[in-house]
């Protein structure tokens, strides 16, 4: 089967999911959206108001700004996966919970099995955690750490602050063009050495 039809099957499958409660108050799942066979997959925290409408991940004001990290290195979202921590969105944007991150997460190792990305890109500090516990987003953004991830081999994680907290901090925007101008690079060594 190929990775589109494998992903098409995941994605009807999360539809239908209702394992913990955030599916009571959102208005649909957002399973994600891009390549199947993506070579780099993003991960933000979870859908918000504009994604709960419209069933898409990073369609608002974040979104946008990811449109535009994305093409200063010639990336458009066909060419990448996008996916979140959990996939409905918490009510009034609160912060996922640890429990709800726990059950949703099964979605998201199946997703990684399916498209296996050569570089993971965790956006945020609530995405972080999920790859390298304990890490702070302050360190670890725009450095390229690897480490074995079952049930993929190495996997490569290069951790970014998440798009929304440029949006209230100027600096941060600097700071994300920057880390995000390494990653061809990045993604150039890996296939180097694998
Ligand atoms: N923020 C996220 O973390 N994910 C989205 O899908 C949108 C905004
Ligand atoms: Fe299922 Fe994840 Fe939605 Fe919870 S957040 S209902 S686990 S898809």
């Amino acid at each position: 089967m190929s990775q589109q039809t494998l992903l098409n099957n995941l994605n009807k499958q999360m539809l239908a999911c209702t394992q913990c409660a955030l599916r009571k108050t959102c208005n649909q799942v957002v399973p994600g959206e891009g390549s199947a066979n993506a070579e780099i997959m993003f991960i933000g925290e979870g859908p918000g108001k504009k994604e709960d409408e419209l069933g898409r991940p990073f369609v608002g004001s974040a979104g946008k700004f990811l449109n535009e990290l994305l093409a200063s290195i010639n990336l458009k979202r066909e060419d990448i996966y996008i996916a979140n921590t959990v996939k409905c969105r918490p009510p009034n944007n609160r912060d996922p919970l640890p429990e709800e991150k726990k059950i949703c997460w099964h979605w998201l190792e199946k997703q990684l099995a399916i498209i296996q990305p050569k570089i993971i890109i965790p956006l945020g500090r609530h995405s972080l955690e999920l790859f390298i516990p304990n890490a702070k987003i302050s360190e670890a953004h725009g450095r390229a750490f690897r480490k074995p991830f079952p049930p993929l081999k190495q996997i490569t994680i290069f951790p970014s602050y998440h798009p929304a907290a440029a949006l209230y901090n100027g600096s941060l925007r600097k700071t994300l063009l920057e880390d995000f101008k390494k990653i061809p690079k990045v993604l150039e060594l890996i296939c180097k050495i694998s």
